[in-house]
């Protein structure tokens, strides 16, 4: 029979072979090991020995025993290791801002500051609502960029868009109310909806965005409207200031619900934004949607609502039934990024960038006879094609593209046909064009 020390090594190197134990992770010390199970330090120390002489695991001095890097699996499966990081965008990718622009060693810095000057008291749970700090900051931002007048109380913190959904309907939903939704429009949303028993009833969208005449004659009954009013998603045209009118004298007069996702209305580049429908909210019926996933980063998973003030108490109350999602840390490190002035300086950095790389796309594209629809702003663009998008996107998928159908956008089919695609994180004209001539390809069914 085995010594003891020997079933421990190979317990041991059964987690490494099997990857529950990851190359590089650290062993628990051989005092706590014995110490949790019932076994002398002697002994794990044997088994410690035995795999470091093997080279399964590696001494690293005072920082502990490491399952060691250059392991014989580690080694035997280094021809097969990828070369990129799976997380790398494809291009033409949707939804991501600029990866590479970034200040990543400022945001260290910041979170870095924030981690090391923690108290105890910094260890407990948060504000179920976000913490203070940062919808104080939140609210500065509303008012200055986006001249929208809300106190912080006003401000839920939130994981994401769904998460606002979520949180939005079971506040003031019942099941069977229905909502206007854009068509085409962000189809990722609709689960958040649906979950919640709310009908989806889809509106068209023309050069104004939704056209809020149909809508009231289709549905008059409907309680919700969710807009994307400042680049319709995803055809990138902006609500007409008549409908946003309308839409809003609608909801007044019905005590009906707007819901306006503003996710990435920071990015316009030729003349003045029109006004968020929040800021004209004189009766106090839109809620707004916000995110910092397209002018920050989406890992970063943080977005917010903005509610009036009439229904602060309703949305505490359902707030206080759960936890923020979003750690501490994160937020306070967020509003330091936002309170210092870098995430405006950000932001006009990558108004510049964006315009550049939006440029150097649309040239490609009119070089290879693509019909670009012209729009104002947003981080993506869309191509007129005539006919199926569908099997062009198939194709051009097969070419490690990650352009998407217009028609899959759409909820009432037959829709228009186009090419949905991301310049975000386009480095140079030349990769614009290479990407293009990939596309073209894809299109033309060349090899
Ligand atoms: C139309 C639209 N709204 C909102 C969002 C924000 O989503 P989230 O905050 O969950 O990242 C996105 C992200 O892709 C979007 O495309």
């Amino acid at each position: 029979m085995d010594a003891r020390y020997q079933q421990i090594a190979r317990q041991l190197k059964a987690a490494i072979t099997s990857g529950e134990l990851k190359t590089g992770s650290r062993l628990p010390s051989s005092r706590t090991w014995a110490q949790e199970n019932g076994i002398s330090r002697t002994t794990v120390e044997q088994a410690y020995g035995e795999l470091v002489a093997q080279g399964w695991l590696e001494r690293r001095g005072q920082a502990g025993t490491f399952v060691s890097q250059t392991s014989p699996l580690a080694v035997a499966a280094a021809p097969v290791a990828q070369s990129g990081n799976e997380h790398e965008p494809k291009p033409f990718q949707m939804g991501l801002p600029a990866l590479d622009l970034f200040p990543r060693a400022l945001w260290a810095r910041l979170t870095g500051r924030r981690l090391r000057t923690q108290s105890r008291f910094d260890l407990t749970l948060g504000d179920p609502a976000g913490e203070a700090i940062l919808r104080q900051a939140i609210a500065d931002y509303l008012r200055f960029s986006r001249s929208i007048e809300c106190q912080p109380e006003q401000i839920f913190i939130t994981s994401g868009y769904a998460q606002s959904m979520s949180l939005i309907l079971q506040t003031l939903a019942s099941p069977g109310d229905g909502m206007w939704v854009e068509d085409p429009g962000f189809p990722l949303i609709s689960p958040a909806i649906d979950r919640e028993g709310v009908q989806r009833l889809p509106v068209p969208v023309d050069q104004n965005g939704m056209d809020i005449d149909a809508a009231m004659h289709r549905w008059p009954q409907a309680r919700f409207a969710l807009l994307t009013p400042a680049h319709q998603s995803p055809l990138g045209v902006a609500l007409s200031l008549p409908r946003r009118r309308q839409v809003l004298a609608w909801a007044a007069r019905n005590s009906a619900w707007i819901i306006e996702d503003d996710y990435d209305s920071e990015f316009r580049y030729h003349g003045r934004p029109l006004p968020p429908l929040k800021s004209l909210d004189a009766p106090q019926r839109v809620i707004y949607t916000g995110t910092f996933s397209k002018s920050l980063f989406p890992a970063l998973r943080t977005a917010w609502i903005a509610v009036p003030a009439a229904q602060v108490a309703a949305f505490r109350q359902r707030i206080n039934s759960s936890q923020c999602s979003v750690p501490t840390l994160w937020q306070y490190a967020l509003a330091d990024f936002i309170q210092q002035g870098h995430f405006w300086r950000h932001l006009k950095k990558m108004r510049l960038h964006y315009a550049q790389r939006r440029e150097w796309l649309e040239a490609a594209l009119m070089q290879y006879g693509f019909n670009v629809v012209p729009q104002n702003g947003g981080i993506q663009l869309v191509v007129e094609i005539d006919g199926d998008d569908k099997s062009i996107v198939a194709r051009a998928q097969q070419r490690g593209l990650a352009v998407q159908a217009l028609s899959d956008w759409h909820i009432t089919q037959p829709g228009r046909s186009g090419l949905l695609m991301s310049f975000t994180n386009l480095t140079s004209a030349e990769m614009a064009r290479q990407w293009v001539a990939q596309l073209y390809a894809a299109k033309n069914k060349t090899p």
